[in-house]
């Protein structure tokens, strides 16, 4: 099921989602929290952050797992996933560092990286709560519209949409990679909770179709309708297309 709720601002947003991460937490000290990156993400992160500093929260027993990466970037390159996470949210809280996992952009072998990935997730018992962006495009990690859904963690081409859309963190559309390792849709399914977060004019489109649309691998994210624990949080500008 799918709850939808408009929030005033994205700062509201991620107080929110911050909000169900903490009360996962504190049911379940040793929670398997699913990560995603993207400036959506980046408030949550720093309430996260916030609660930890505060003595709220304590992050020494979670496990996390990040959705997806770029195929090619080092851990050290400033537009890599993993140095997103360990400069927006790791290295303000106090996770150990091994119990942070991002695909290996440099996996010398892709297929065994994604199988790894993907039995480390299972091994760890599931992921507990994962925390979702959208693409433009409708696309849920770097799982693009497609004529199927991909069940488990693979390598993907990146869609021209997407490739303009992150541009704006590199120099130019030249240098963004134009593969990624991402998380299948069943992956995602498989977590208990999920919290998608959008905001702006921009996602208005996707919102719509993946709230109301036909579920349809052309929308990756309408797939969420079939998953039994969804919160869907979204700013005005985000909403303004839906009808119901
Ligand atoms: C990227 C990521 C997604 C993210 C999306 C939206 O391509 N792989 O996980 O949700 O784009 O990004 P943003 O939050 O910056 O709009």
């Amino acid at each position: 099921m799918m709850k939808v709720h408009i929030c005033k601002d994205t700062e509201a947003m991620g107080k929110a989602a911050a909000a169900l991460f903490i009360a996962c937490v504190e049911e379940k000290p040793n929670a398997v929290l699913g990560l995603a990156t993207g400036s959506t993400p980046i408030p949550t992160y720093s309430e996260m952050a916030k609660a930890y500093q505060t003595g709220v929260i304590d992050f020494s027993k979670v496990t996390t797992f990040n959705l997806d990466e770029y195929v090619g970037l080092a851990p050290t390159h400033e537009q890599s996933y993993r140095y997103f996470m360990e400069t927006n949210l790791f290295k303000h809280i106090n996770i150990p560092t091994e119990s942070t996992h991002v695909l290996s952009g440099l996996a010398a072998d892709p297929e065994a990286e994604c199988g790894n990935y993907e039995a480390m997730i299972d091994a760890a018992g599931g992921i507990d709560l994962q925390i979702l962006g959208l693409g433009n495009n409708g696309h849920i990690a770097f799982n693009e519209p497609a004529d199927a859904f991909a069940a488990t963690t693979h390598t993907v081409t990146l869609t021209e949409s997407t490739i303009e859309a992150n541009k704006r963190f590199f120099e130019s559309a030249d240098e963004v990679p134009r593969k990624a390792y991402t998380m299948g849709i069943g992956s995602i399914m498989k977590a208990k909770k999920i919290v998608l977060l959008a905001n702006g004019a921009a996602k208005a489109d996707a919102v719509a179709a993946m709230v109301e649309g036909p579920v349809t691998p052309q929308c990756p994210a309408s797939i969420l309708q079939f998953h039994p624990n969804v919160v869907v949080l979204v700013d005005e500008a985000a909403a303004a297309k839906l009808t119901k």
